[in-house]
């Protein structure tokens, strides 16, 4: 059976900070943040928006552009690693905003920024197992770290709602993947802290050798089986990775290429003297097409990967229709997959997540008015007059969290 990516959607919150003004305000040269990480702009949400409002409206707008009924539903899955409660899952919140009815499959997943591929995973076996409905699969996270920190720059918010059937016009999902996994501790949250733990630069050392962990099984698996001068990445129109922030998947090219072309001897020999010119070349055309979202809206954990291919796909999606590409999700803690698709024939029909539209009507923030933002937090509370989402968090009643339209009055 063919299973794969029906359609796609995308969320990201209406406010957003340019990495230079961020720069400044910390005395930094703004090229570190621009080049030396590459992050332009990052994404902040509004004191009425959580995880949920963000993966609610992602979702909303997926099911509306597919024209499918909340009854098509058969799972709901929503990944994140910014939960609001210990217990209760940010799914069935998810569920009731999406009107989804009973008979559904529901739950939340947790694995860093792993949790999302869990999520498709899942989705995609329990369709192979031959059920009738769609599954529903939404990556949804804020990405927080201290004011100041070195991880500051790399934050970011946003949702990626995936349709998950037997009639995948954006993206095949091969059978096959590679997988790495580890008990390290490079990046965690406590559950008494808003913000993020992590040991920056080891992180970076942690994800670079679970790729070469996860990509080195799935190129072993590769079947036909590649000859002595091949290299699998000459089957890949595209490489999309986990993208905390855009330097780290130029780093992550640089490993997956070294990795592949060490593999295939006489590709090596010819190689090797000229490495990094050669590795630099195919990052432009391999991995660099699919960063230009992630650059403009930061780090949005789970959900990072997603945007990379709904981006790929709304900007150069007719032109891959029929090829195949190679993703790679990484989530801290740590698990890895390397896993391959097939862009579908009619993906021109599909290719439109809203990333462009939505990128484009954004408001800009100074770093006052991002700290104010921070600052507040979830408060919950009335929408701003410029938002863009389609649920609001409108704050705790009795410990409760509710949830309505914006323009909604409260009960
Ligand atoms: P830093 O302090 O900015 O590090 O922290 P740096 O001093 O090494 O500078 C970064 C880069 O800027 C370097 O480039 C510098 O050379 C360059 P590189 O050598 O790496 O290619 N640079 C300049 N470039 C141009 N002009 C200049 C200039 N100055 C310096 N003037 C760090 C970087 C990533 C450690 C930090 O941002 C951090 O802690 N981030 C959060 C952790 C993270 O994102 N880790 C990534 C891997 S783990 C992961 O992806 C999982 C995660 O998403 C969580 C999850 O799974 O849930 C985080």
């Amino acid at each position: 059976m063919t299973v794969g990516i029906e359609r796609l959607a995308v969320y990201v919150p209406q406010y957003a900070l340019r990495l230079a003004d961020l720069a400044v305000a910390r005395g930094v040269p703004p090229e570190k943040l621009t080049s030396g990480l590459g992050v332009r702009e990052m994404a902040i949400p509004a004191p009425c928006e959580d995880v949920v409002t963000l993966a609610a409206t992602a979702g909303a707008r997926l099911l509306r552009a597919a024209g499918v009924g909340p009854d098509e539903i058969g799972m709901l899955l929503v990944a994140t690693e910014t939960g609001v409660d210990h217990s209760k899952p940010v799914s069935i919140f998810v569920h009731d905003l999406l009107g989804i009815g009973p008979r559904c499959r529901v739950y939340e997943l947790k694995h860093a920024c792993y949790a999302g591929t869990a999520a498709l995973m899942t989705a995609a076996d329990w369709v192979r197992a031959g059920r009738e409905r769609r599954a529903l699969v939404i990556a949804s996270d804020i990405a927080r770290y201290e004011i100041g920190s070195a991880g500051e720059p790399t934050q970011g918010a946003g949702a990626v709602a995936m349709l998950v059937g037997s009639e995948p016009r954006a993206l095949v999902l091969g059978e096959q993947s590679g997988t790495h996994a580890g008990n390290v501790h490079d990046f965690w949250r406590p559950l008494d802290r808003r913000a993020a733990i992590v040991d920056g630069r080891y992180s970076v050392d942690c994800y670079l050798d679970a790729l070469s962990g996860a990509f080195g099984a799935y190129r072993e698996a590769e079947r036909p089986r590649l000859g002595p001068a091949e290299a699998l990445s000459d089957r890949l129109a595209r490489l999309l990775y986990h993208t905390p922030f855009p330097k780290m998947a130029m780093k992550a090219h640089r490993r997956l290429v070294e990795v592949d072309w060490r593999a295939a001897p006489e590709r090596w020999a010819r190689v090797a003297p000229r490495l990094d010119d050669a590795a630099l070349e195919a990052y432009r055309e391999l991995a660099a097409p699919g960063l230009e979202a992630v650059a403009r809206v930061g780090n949005t954990y789970t959900a990072s990967l997603y945007l990379c291919l709904a981006a790929l796909l709304e900007a150069e999606g007719t032109a891959l229709a029929g090829r195949r590409i190679g993703l790679f999700s990484y989530g801290s803690g740590c698990c890895a997959e390397f896993f391959t698709g097939i862009v579908g024939d009619a993906v021109e029909t599909v290719a439109d997540a809203g990333v462009g539209r939505m990128l484009a009507d954004r408001t800009f923030v100074d770093v006052e008015a991002y700290e104010r933002l921070v600052g507040a937090g979830e408060a919950g509370g009335d929408p701003p007059a410029d938002f863009a989402g389609e649920f609001v968090f409108a704050g705790l009643r009795d410990h409760r969290r509710e949830y309505r339209r914006p323009g909604v009055l409260a009960a």
